[in-house]
């Protein structure tokens, strides 16, 4: 028997060396030490044995067990330091490996103009207002001077909504909302989308940006709109940029005209970029017709006024030499990255 627990013992030794994981030893522990375990199917066989030889082999027993115990003990927390090691080696973080960069987002090329210009604006003294996109007809046209048969409406090809209500056309509603609204002195810019029922191509598009001006006090006359317009301009295009005023109509103006500005590329002479004119047209404006400011409840004899209107669109265009208005909507990340 004592030959039979030694020979137990020198096995179990030499598995428990041979095992490679945690999962190994467990089931050593079980073929030796267990219920079913070989040194414990000894233990059972210890009442055949004479009284002197029971205390004897029941101590070298418990021996080899413990000894097998204790081997199997320290083989698991080898082995749980070896696979701790074996981790930490595999999920090893290279630092020196680059990073992933996330794109930062920015704004789009008409917002970076349209805070320019509102900026410029507000330290001029003026404040932004804004307005629905759909309006009364009373406010795109009605109250601006421009009747259900005036010509004008032909001009602006309009969607509508039903017959008092539409998409609108021009930021200019907003001249009649803010007098409704406000007593002079009035100083406001108004940003918004407008809309037209025209087809895509490269200069046009069914809905576009405008910025309307309006400004009424009392003695305001054309000077100051030349004064705003020229400050405006230099601070926009440059120090050195020149503008003209060119006689024109609008039906809630008089007297009004458009405004160019003199191409930058060409200094005035024609080249490709302002297509052989020399001058490319940013706004229309005038002095608020009488009858405008009546609709608004306020006197003309008292009052006067002077409103101007640009297309955001073309200004962001000749600022980035844009040739296509389409690249403004349809959102292609080649084309945004660029600014
Ligand atoms: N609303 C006009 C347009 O869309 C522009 C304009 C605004 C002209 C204000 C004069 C005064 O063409």
């Amino acid at each position: 028997m004592k030959q039979q627990l030694e020979n137990i013992l020198a096995e179990a030794l030499l598995e428990i060396s041979r095992a490679l994981n945690k999962e190994d030893v467990e089931k050593l522990k079980v073929k030796y030490c267990g219920k079913k375990g070989k040194v414990t199917a000894i233990l059972k066989q210890m009442g055949k044995l004479s009284a002197e030889e029971r205390p004897v082999m029941g101590q070298l027993a418990n021996e080899v067990r413990s000894k097998i115990d204790n081997e199997i003990t320290e083989k698991i927390k080898k082995v749980k330091e070896e696979e701790l090691k074996l981790r930490l080696k595999n999920e090893k973080i290279d630092v020196t490996m680059p990073g992933k960069r996330n794109n930062l987002g920015h704004k789009h090329p008409l917002s970076i103009v349209l805070s320019e210009i509102e900026h410029i604006f507000l330290s001029m003294g003026f404040d932004i207002v804004e307005g629905p996109e759909v309006e009364y007809d009373y406010y795109n046209f009605e109250a601006l001077n421009i009747p259900k048969d005036h010509p004008a409406r032909d001009t602006q090809d309009t969607f509508y909504i039903n017959d008092n209500i539409l998409l609108r056309t021009q930021t200019s509603p907003m001249q009649i909302r803010t007098m409704e609204k406000r007593k002079p002195p009035i100083r406001i810019i108004s940003p918004g989308r407008v809309y037209r029922c025209d087809e895509v191509d490269a200069t046009h598009s069914p809905v576009f940006t405008q910025i309307e001006g309006l400004v009424v006090d009392k003695g305001i006359t054309f000077a100051d709109l030349k004064g705003t317009l020229e400050v405006f301009v230099k601070k926009l295009y440059g120090e050195d940029s020149v503008i003209r005023f060119r006689p024109h109509h609008f039906p809630f103006t008089e007297p009004s005209a458009e405004v160019d500005v003199q191409c930058f590329n060409c200094q005035g002479k024609g080249c490709r970029i302002c297509k052989g004119e020399g001058w490319m047209e940013i706004l229309g404006c005038g002095m608020v017709h009488p009858k405008v400011l009546k609709n608004c409840g306020i006197d003309p004899e008292v009052y006067s006024g002077f409103a101007l209107g640009m297309g955001l669109e073309r200004v962001v265009m000749r600022r980035y030499n844009i040739d296509d208005l389409r690249l403004f909507y349809e959102n292609d990340y080649r084309f945004l990255e660029q600014f």
